[in-house]
């Protein structure tokens, strides 16, 4: 069987682990013999936890790839929103594990793609997993790696003719307004040069209001730009329309 990318998962498996091992630790807490009072609380603390493990397992399965591969759709949808008959130097933001990054390098030809990431200990991704999916998609010629900070990118000003970016920026730490972050993207797209950014950006607490957003965005005088809800631009299943998965996820793309 030919190898296949590895896309880790946007739920982290430490924290699938911590919440199914108390789910199993409350459920052994039940059968003390403490009295009815007693049980009750434990049960109905047992029914929260269950809860709060199901749901991120639920959306474990549904963003891999042997489940609902939303990860997938929602890189494709990037993919498609920048345009795959772009060329020359396309830089990704917050790579992960480079599956971005490589598939846009198979549908854009033309495209050599430059992913950028601190690669954190708090994430399950790194350099040398998205260097070995560039081998894996045969697009390493085409596909580079290196650390950087997407608060402060060190490239020039209009390096690139485009940029990308999935769930990145509202997880920069060190910028308290996202919108920099954004700003900091455009920074290195040349005037004119295509960009398509998938974000938290109907979350007020990243990027205030959204219609106050939509005005921001007006005012960075882009030539064109499209700002949408997730769920308007592909078909996103009730329960991940929840706020803390993809219901306040959007999509920015247009041309700088
Ligand atoms: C939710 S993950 C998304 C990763 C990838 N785009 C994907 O679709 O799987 C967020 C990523 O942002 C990266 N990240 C967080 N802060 C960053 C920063 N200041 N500069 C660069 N990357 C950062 C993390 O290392 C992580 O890989």
């Amino acid at each position: 069987m030919e190898p296949q990318l590895d896309y880790g998962n946007w739920i982290r498996k430490k924290i699938l682990l911590i919440l199914g091992l108390s789910t199993l630790g409350v459920s052994a807490l039940i059968i003390i013999p403490l009295g009815s009072f007693y049980r009750i609380i434990m049960a109905l603390l047992f029914l929260i936890i269950l809860i709060s493990f199901l749901f991120p397992f639920y959306s474990y399965v549904m963003f891999s790839q042997k489940g609902g591969r939303f990860q997938e759709k929602v890189y494709n949808l990037i993919i498609q929103s920048l345009g795959t008959t772009v060329k020359g130097r396309i830089l990704d933001i917050g790579s992960g594990n480079g599956v971005l990054a490589v598939k846009l390098a198979q549908q854009a030809g033309e495209a050599e793609v430059i992913g950028i990431d601190y690669w954190g200990k708090d994430w399950e991704y790194s350099k040398s997993v998205c260097e070995k999916n560039a081998q894996i998609g045969k697009v390493e010629n085409r596909v580079h790696f290196q650390k950087g900070d997407a608060a402060a990118l060190e490239f020039a000003n209009d390096t690139f003719d485009g940029a990308i970016s999935n769930l990145t920026f509202h997880e920069v730490q060190s910028a308290a307004d996202k919108r920099a972050v954004l700003r900091e993207a455009l920074r290195v797209v040349k005037s004119g040069g295509r960009f398509a950014f998938v974000d938290y950006f109907y979350d007020a607490k990243y990027y205030g209001k959204a219609a106050e957003f939509e005005e921001y965005l007006k005012g960075l005088k882009l030539s064109q730009f499209e700002y949408k809800p997730l769920r308007d631009m592909m078909a996103v299943p009730t329960l991940l329309r929840h706020p803390k998965i993809l219901g306040k996820v959007g999509i920015i793309y247009g041309r700088k």
